[in-house]
Parts: structure tokens; sequence; C-alpha cells
């Protein structure tokens, strides 16, 4: 029998993701990984949640076990409505639906916004997750390289201009502000407010992917997109992967109320709804205020994780290589000289056992060929300095 056949046509537009597929190099024990975006298990807070975890079994049981509604429990929502006014967000618990992490936001966004051949605006690079999320809908993409700054406003408007002279408008502009990933850079005020004016006289919806926002470790946080916006144009997504813990698959998207309609139809047909047992362990936790405790640790750590990584940089690689300076979150992305192809480079770093991921899988047109995304959070940082001694040397035999 001939199964390809019978797969439809989203289902062939699927691939495995090539960050995923490092990942299993990963927990090979002797290999030293810069690849996957793994927080450090040292930032989890066990003792916490196993108290509050028996707290809310304790003191709600039968609803922490039974299912929940689509939108997602009041509590947590309530809290996370507290976080964000404090952004500048105008935004009540309605602005929120509770997901099964970010890249369930993404998939679901790409299944209420994308038919085949619809064109989605991006960063080159951008997080290949989302990429290729909305790629398994048919998406088409346009990749904006950024400045120093980020996305370009004057680029976006251009193509957006190119895109109307056609009769087409793109479906949304996927932007992650802060400490991007793969490379790191923050979007300043100046270039946001740029972006929501072009987003405004155009009339175009924005997608803000933020989830490395709270891990800042210097320089002052920007505004998000959202709280920019008063039209209704920024839809904001957030998770607790990376500022609590991935294994718990919980994130949110914020939006207006057309939009969080059909999301919440679209999620039915996902998932009913999000685990309400793991909603109620983080509502609570934010409600303690042991979230705002633990981002101070989490900064802390990171923060010399990745001071350590920029030095070792300098010391070891040789001239050529260069990188970027992530003011927070957990990549920075390095850049080699041109003739330098990352994938021959990935090959001679596993011999060494160590891994990165290739920078061009993040890019939409397939260029960056020579760089390489380095996640710093996850090695501790004796191990870090020995991968990047390692890789240096894979660089030298390249060179
Ligand atoms: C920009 C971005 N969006 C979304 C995700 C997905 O995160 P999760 O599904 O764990 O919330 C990631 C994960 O690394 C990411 O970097």
């Amino acid at each position: 029998m001939n199964i390809d056949a019978l797969f439809s046509d989203e289902a062939k537009r699927m691939k495995r993701s090539a960050i995923r597929e490092c990942l299993k190099l990963t927990q090979q024990p002797d290999i030293i990984s810069f690849a996957g975006g793994l927080p450090s298990p040292s930032s989890f807070p066990y003792k916490d949640i196993t108290e509050i975890s028996a707290e809310v079994i304790a003191n709600s049981g039968a609803a922490a076990l039974q299912y929940g509604t689509t939108e997602g429990e009041n509590l947590l929502r309530d809290e996370l409505v507290k976080r964000y006014l404090k952004e500048g967000c105008k935004v009540t618990r309605d602005n929120f639906v509770i997901t099964t992490a970010s890249q369930q936001s993404l998939d679901l966004l790409g299944k209420i916004f994308v038919n085949p051949g619809d064109t989605i605006i991006c960063e080159l690079p951008s997080y290949l997750g989302g990429l290729n999320a909305f790629k398994v809908y048919g998406a088409n993409f346009i990749g904006i390289e950024p400045d120093e700054l980020g996305m370009s406003a004057v680029e976006l408007e251009k193509q957006i201009v190119k895109l109307e002279a056609e009769g087409k408008k793109p479906k949304f502009v996927y932007i992650i502000p802060d400490f991007q990933n793969p490379a790191g850079i923050t979007m300043p005020v100046a270039r946001r407010k740029e972006i929501i004016k072009v987003a405004q006289k155009h009339q175009v919806l924005i997608v803000e992917d933020s989830p490395y926002r709270e891990i800042r470790f210097d320089g002052e946080s920007q505004p998000m997109l959202y709280s920019l916006d008063d039209q209704g144009l920024v839809i904001t997504l957030g998770t607790f992967s990376k500022s609590f813990c991935p294994g718990f698959r919980l994130g949110w998207i914020i939006a207006n109320s057309e939009v969080l309609e059909k999301f919440v139809q679209a999620k039915q047909t996902a998932d009913l709804c999000t685990s309400a047992y793991l909603q109620k362990i983080a509502g609570l936790y934010l409600q303690k205020g042991l979230f705002e405790k633990n981002i101070g640790n989490i900064v802390a750590e990171y923060k010399d994780k990745r001071d350590n990584i920029l030095r070792c940089f300098k010391e070891y690689f040789p001239e050529g290589v260069t990188w970027t300076h992530p003011e927070g979150g957990l990549f920075l992305l390095v850049t080699m000289p041109e003739h330098i192809d990352s994938d021959k480079l990935f090959y001679k770093a596993i011999e060494k056992k160590v891994a990165f991921v290739q920078g061009y899988t993040f890019f939409c047109d397939g260029s960056g060929r020579n760089t390489m995304r380095i996640n710093f959070s996850y090695a501790d940082k004796k191990t870090a300095e020995e991968g990047v001694k390692r890789l240096a040397e894979a660089i030298k035999e390249m060179l």
C-alpha cells in the first residue's frame, strides 16, 4: 500500500525539524551541546512545584483533573493580566487564551490565517519552528534582513507596497522583538513605533512572538508592540517555556476578540483545552510571587553564562568570526567567513563532540550558510569553554 499517496497536502509539506533532530545528538552524554533551546535544569523550581502541586490537588483536585475551558483557567489568565497591565498593555482576561505553549499558538495562527500561496513577512533570520508551522499551511515568506535595530520599517513598507501593487496583502508580519531567536538582537522602541506606524497605515497584522522577554541581563526593557498599537493589529504570543519550565507546555495568546474567537474554534479541533492541572499550578505560582523570584535567578545564571561564552569566543575563535551580543535571552548568532559552510562545519564539530544549529535553517531564503546559532543557557561555564575550544578548532581546520 502506498501510504504517501494518502497523506494530505499539508502532511506532505511537513518536515522533521532540524533543531529537534539536533536535539537527539545532544542526548548523547559525551556531546557538548549549544544546539537546542534548552533552559538550564537548575532554573526549574522543583521544591515550589512539588508543594504547589500538592496544594492544587488538595484544594481543587476534581477541577484540576477535569477538562477545562478552551480559553483557560481564570486564575492564570488574571495573573497574566496583572503582568501585562504593568507592561502598558490594555488587556482583560478576555484578551487571553491559554495554549499548549507557543508552538501550538503558531500552528493555530497558521491554521486560521494561511491559505496555500499566502504571504507572511518575517525577519531574516527567524524562528524555524514558526516558519515551519506556517509553511505547513502553504505560506510563502518574504524575509527582511535586519540592521542592528532589527527589521527595517522602511523595507517592511516597501515589501507591503510591492505586494499591494500585485493585489496582495501579507497575512501578517512575524516578529520576535526581544532577544530574537536565533540572532539574539532586540528591537529598540523607536523601531517598534515605526513598525506599528507601517502596520497601521497599511492595516496589516503583526504577530509578536516573545518567549524571552523576561530574561533581560542589561539595558532597559523596550515596550511591547502590543502596547504601542491602539487598533487591535498586534497578536502577542507568550510562553512559560523559557521563564518557568518547558515541560509544562503552557503558553498564551493575546489578541482582539475577533481573532480570539476564531483561535478558540481552532484550538477546539486541536486539543479542546490545555491541562487545567498545570494551569492551576502556574496560576498559583504566579499569585504567590514565586515567578518573579525565580526569574531573578534565571537572569543571574544566564547573564553569567553569556558573559562566559562571549569571553571564550574572544579568546578562542579565529579572526574573521563575528557574533551578536544579546542583552538577554538564550541565543546568539555567530557569523563565519563567507566560504565556511555551516553544514560541513557541523559534521566536523560533531566529530569533536560539540553541536550547534546551522544558521541557514532560520533563513527563509536559504541564505546564512556561514552562520551558526549558539545556545548559551544550557551548558555550565566550564563545559561551554571546552565546547568553544573544540568549535574553534573545527573552524580553524575549515579555514
Ligand atoms: C521564538 C519562539 N517562539 C516559539 C517557541 C516555542 O516555544 P514553546 O512551544 O516551548 O512555548 C520558541 C522556542 O524556542 C521560540 O524560540
